[in-house]
């Protein structure tokens, strides 16, 4: 984790609000920016992926913990080092994703299977170790990072758009057996944002020169890498989510994108799925 705007051991404790936060996906892009968000707020937060050591350096203020979502014993030893440190979680951040491009047909099922064990089990595995906690609390607030991509599918990105697709569906289901509980489901859904790792951009491995879909798929990879280039400030969306759980009360749904990115979404939802795709094929495949 790159430091924050606040590194001050003093400020900070003057600042700290006795809330924890656990946030997975934390080393890098948006769940990154999240976590100093949330610790220059005052939080302490609980940061877990896979390229943390496990060791908790108190320099910034955040405990980094190694954390495998797609690895059962992984998840409880982290949730385990958590509560050691703090016996509360007060919000689950969810971030961790990875995505694999690649055409419907030459991405194996083995591809497919490891981004839903990433972006959809790896949620579902974490949720079931904090929802006791929170049910015991009687409050918590669980933010999980869906996307655009969760509302509407573009070529080659299938298995993280499938993924995304899961995670929607999950949380409104969950939304509705956890409020009685005083726990409070929301949903991100990021437009394109700058600075994502590149160790969580994959390629299907069957994706070669000579793939019927080459020159397609050539097209709609350049358009995904140039909008996510061009993408918004990552930093300025962790500050979003933050804010947003400093309110008591959060929304289920907070869509954080540029107005064509809202736009292809409602776009998406009025307009025959004829006209929508034609229109979704025109902008990624040239
Ligand atoms: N960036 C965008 O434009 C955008 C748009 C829409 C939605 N989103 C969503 O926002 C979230 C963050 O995306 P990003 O692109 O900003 O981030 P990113 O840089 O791709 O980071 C993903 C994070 O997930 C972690 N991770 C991957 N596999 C993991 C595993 N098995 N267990 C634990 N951690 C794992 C990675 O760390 P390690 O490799 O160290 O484990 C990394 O910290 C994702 O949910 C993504 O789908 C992003």
């Amino acid at each position: 984790m790159t430091p924050g705007r606040t590194d001050e051991k003093g400020l900070r404790k003057m600042k700290e609000n006795g809330r924890t936060a656990w946030v997975t996906g934390a080393s890098s892009g948006l769940g990154m920016y999240t976590a100093q968000a949330l610790r220059d707020a005052g939080w302490t937060v609980i940061a877990g992926a896979r390229s943390f050591s496990g060791a908790s350096p108190e320099g910034d203020g955040t405990h980094r913990l190694a954390l495998d979502v797609t690895d059962g014993d992984s998840v409880e030893r982290f949730c385990r080092e958590a509560k050691s440190i703090s016996a509360r979680v007060d919000a689950l951040v969810q971030c961790a994703a990875i995505l694999t491009l690649g055409s419907a047909e030459e991405t194996s099922v083995e591809e497919y299977r490891r981004v839903m064990e990433t972006n959809f089990f790896g949620m579902i595995r974490m949720n079931r170790q904090v929802l006791p906690m929170m049910r015991a609390q009687k409050a918590g607030k669980i933010v999980l990072f869906s996307s655009i991509n969760g509302l509407l599918g573009i070529p080659f990105q299938n298995a993280y758009t499938a993924s995304k697709h899961a995670v929607e569906g999950y949380a409104e289901g969950l939304q509705m057996e956890v409020r009685p509980f005083g726990i409070q489901v929301c949903l991100i859904e990021p437009g394109d944002h700058r600075g994502g790792g590149q160790r969580t951009r994959l390629r299907a491995a069957a994706m070669g020169e000579d793939s019927p879909y080459a020159a397609a798929f050539r097209s709609a990879a350049e358009k995904i890498r140039q909008d996510e280039a061009g993408g918004s400030d990552p930093a300025k969306l962790g500050r979003k989510v933050a804010k947003m759980l400093d309110r008591k009360t959060i929304p289920f749904r907070k869509r954080i994108a540029k107005p064509d990115q809202r736009l292809a979404v409602l776009l998406h939802d009025v307009l025959p799925p004829g006209l929508n795709e034609r229109i979704l094929t025109g902008y990624y495949i040239h």
